[in-house]
């Protein structure tokens, strides 16, 4: 990251990325889409009734909530057509289970919008290659259910009768595909029947799925001097404002939804948590992303190796369709989005020296191990030494290791301010595994070939230099110099 690419914007590049790609229009929008004639189904008020005594917890809840208040009731939200494929009858009513975003968003048509598009409404979709290998090989169809599902999401099956398939719900995966084809599900952030937005600006949030090896991000919080702040400091977070602006009417300390999602003085809050984020972080080697967004409102990353498109062309997508072109941030104006958040509470100084020492670190994993490790997993499957079966051979899983969890935590643990992520967690476990698994792994699997598909592609390399320095001696294994030799 250049020094310039920091400095500010001129005031109407400034306007264009916050209007086209950060929300639009002003911090405060309007709220609710439809007016109040919309709602209040007179048949609402049965439900409640029979519900107060059969599961009366979310009735409950639902009494306690800001659609209680509004009076928006049972039937506003779980009313169906009966051309729906998951309509069912119910006590006289045509309902449905299943209140998708797009249900929510006759309503809530700004958080709708944002939300499709985005990273995780795709978070199903970007998987379901991958399921069988993941799940299925290495664990067993039953842990889809119970584990990818609820996390990512599943595409929901719906029986003849209009009740749906168990092996496909319950959940409320983050990109779940609805039967009325919708993605994602509002309650993942939003737990039901409340539906408050105090709840959902907490870091818990977000953490039951962000969490565990490979998005490490609550014990990175945690660790961090954010997590520790905000853990002295809840009670002045003013979680439950009716505005939540960073700087303005909090300054505490950030949470996960201040720095990706929420409002930081002029900059909009938005339901896409990828808009501000300049690298993709969790993959085998990370690339700095464009972010295209379409005229139809769905968007697409691109690395930025690639010449940038052009505003008004139009694209071919990965779902075979094309698109026009409507914006395209690079990763520089995503950068710029992020260090305004920043920017609330400490100065530019300070969040650039932050950027550039995270950067570095993501460039060091990509340069020191990603791209050789890559290289040299390509080398051994072009030479048929490996079969193409994902993870029948130990090095796929020392592989998948490398990357996909010691190396996704060492570059979550330097983004997000945790230094044990970074090394003891992180780079250290990487460096362990590359150099102690993954080499001496490879280097049999090549055989006879080992220097030409191994270490031959290290050897000009100045990272593993260090290698070929017999006498550098230290006392780093707590032994003497002399014990060493
Ligand atoms: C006379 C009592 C009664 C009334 C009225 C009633 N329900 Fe129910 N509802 C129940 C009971 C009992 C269950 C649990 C049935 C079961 O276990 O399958 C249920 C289940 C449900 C379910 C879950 C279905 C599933 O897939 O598991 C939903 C959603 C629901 N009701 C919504 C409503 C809505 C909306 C209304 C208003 C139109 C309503 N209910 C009216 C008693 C009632
Ligand atoms: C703001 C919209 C909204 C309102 C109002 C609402 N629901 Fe729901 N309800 C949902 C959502 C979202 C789900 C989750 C379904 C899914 O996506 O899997 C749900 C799920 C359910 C379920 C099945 C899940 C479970 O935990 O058992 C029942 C039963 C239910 N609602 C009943 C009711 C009743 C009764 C009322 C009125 C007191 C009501 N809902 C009001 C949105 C709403
Ligand atoms: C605890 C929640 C959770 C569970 C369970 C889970 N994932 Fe994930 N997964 C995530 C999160 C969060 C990310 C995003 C990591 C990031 O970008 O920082 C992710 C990322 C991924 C990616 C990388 C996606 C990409 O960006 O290319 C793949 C592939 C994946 N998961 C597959 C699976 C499969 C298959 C399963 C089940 C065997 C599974 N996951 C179970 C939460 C989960
Ligand atoms: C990734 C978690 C997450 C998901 C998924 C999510 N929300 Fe939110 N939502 C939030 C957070 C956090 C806030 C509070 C934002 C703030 O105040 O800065 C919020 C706030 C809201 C608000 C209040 C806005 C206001 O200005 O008062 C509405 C309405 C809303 N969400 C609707 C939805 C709908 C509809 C969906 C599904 C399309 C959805 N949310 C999905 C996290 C989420
Ligand atoms: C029929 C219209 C309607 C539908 C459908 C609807 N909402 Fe709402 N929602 C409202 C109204 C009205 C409010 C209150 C607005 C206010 O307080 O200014 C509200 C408020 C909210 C809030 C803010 C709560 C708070 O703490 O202040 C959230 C979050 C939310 N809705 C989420 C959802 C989700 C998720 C769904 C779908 C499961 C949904 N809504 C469906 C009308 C609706
Ligand atoms: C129900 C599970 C779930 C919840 C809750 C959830 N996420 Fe995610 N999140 C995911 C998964 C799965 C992915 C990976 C999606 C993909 O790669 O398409 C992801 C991806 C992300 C990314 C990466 C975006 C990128 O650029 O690749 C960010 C940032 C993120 N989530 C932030 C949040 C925040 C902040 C919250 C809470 C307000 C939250 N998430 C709540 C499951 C969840
Ligand atoms: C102080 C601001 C800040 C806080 C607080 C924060 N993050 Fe982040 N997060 C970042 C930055 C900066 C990045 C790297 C952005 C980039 O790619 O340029 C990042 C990256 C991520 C990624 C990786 C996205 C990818 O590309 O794979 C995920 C997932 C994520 N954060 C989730 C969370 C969650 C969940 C929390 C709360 C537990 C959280 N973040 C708290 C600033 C923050
Ligand atoms: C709402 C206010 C707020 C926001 C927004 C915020 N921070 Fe902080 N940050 C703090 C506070 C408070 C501390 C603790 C101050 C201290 O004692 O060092 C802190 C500490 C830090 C530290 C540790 C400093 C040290 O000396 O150990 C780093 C690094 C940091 N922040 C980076 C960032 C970055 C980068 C962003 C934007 C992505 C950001 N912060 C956004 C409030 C904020």
């Amino acid at each position: 990251m250049s020094n310039s690419a920091f400095s500010a914007p001129p005031y109407w590049a400034q306007m264009i990325l916050l209007s086209c790609l950060l929300g639009g229009g002003p911090v405060v929008a309007e709220k609710v889409a439809l007016d109040p004639s919309n709602w209040g189904h007179e048949a609402g008020e049965d439900c409640v009734s029979c519900h107060s005594k059969a599961s009366s917890g979310l009735a409950r809840q639902w009494q306690d909530s800001a659609h209680q208040v509004a009076g928006v009731n049972c039937m506003d939200c779980h009313q169906a057509d009966r051309s729906d494929v998951d309509a069912i009858e119910h006590e006289g009513q045509i309902i449905a289970t299943i209140v998708s975003p797009k249900d929510c968003g006759r309503c809530h048509e700004k958080e709708f919008k944002e939300q499709q598009g985005s990273v995780h409404a795709e978070a199903f979709a970007i998987i379901e290659d991958r399921l069988p290998a993941l799940a299925d090989n290495v664990g067993g169809p039953a842990m889809r259910a119970s584990s990818c599902d609820q996390c990512h999401g599943s595409r929901v099956k719906v029986r003849g009768d209009g009740t749906l398939d168990t092996r496909t719900w319950p959940n409320s995966g983050i990109g779940r595909i609805n039967p009325d084809g919708s993605k994602g599900s509002c309650s993942s952030c939003h737990g039901r029947h409340r539906f408050s937005k105090a709840q959902a600006r907490e870091p818990a949030a977000c953490v039951r799925c962000h969490s565990g090896p490979d998005s490490p991000d609550k014990e990175v919080y945690e660790a961090s001097k954010h997590g520790m702040i905000y853990a002295a400091h809840r009670e002045e977070m003013n979680l439950d404002a009716p505005e939540w602006v960073a700087g303005r009417d909090y300054t505490a300390a950030p949470t996960c939804v201040t720095c990706h999602m929420g409002a930081a003085g002029k900059l909009p809050s938005n339901h896409d948590v990828g808009l501000r984020n300049a690298w993709n972080l969790n993959s085998p080697v990370s690339e700095r992303q464009y972010l295209v967004v379409f005229e139809d409102g769905s968007k697409l990353e691109l690395p930025a190796n690639e010449a940038a498109p052009k505003r008004g062309s139009e694209l071919l997508r990965p779902d075979g369709t094309r698109g026009k072109v409507k914006a395209v941030a690079t990763p520089k104006r995503r950068r710029q989005a992020m260090s305004m958040v920043c920017l609330e509470c400490h100065s530019k100084g300070f969040t650039r020296g932050f950027m550039d020492q995270f950067d570095s670190v993501v460039e060091l994993f990509n340069d020191k191990f990603g791209e050789p490790a890559r290289a040299i997993m390509a080398g051994l499957y072009d030479a048929g030494l490996l079969t193409q079966t994902p993870f029948d051979e130990p090095i796929e899983f020392i592989y998948w290791e490398l990357w996909h969890d010691e190396g996704a935590r060492a570059r979550h643990g330097a983004s997000m301010m945790s230094p044990n992520h970074a090394w003891w967690e992180g780079m250290y476990l990487v460096g362990r595994n590359f150099y102690a698994r993954f080499l001496p792994e490879a280097r049999a699997v090549a055989a006879e070939r080992r220097h030409e598909l191994v270490d031959g592609l290290l050897e000009d390399q100045a990272p593993h230099r260090w290698l070929n320095q017999p006498d550098q001696v230290s006392p780093i294994l707590g032994l003497s110099p002399a014990g060493v030799r």
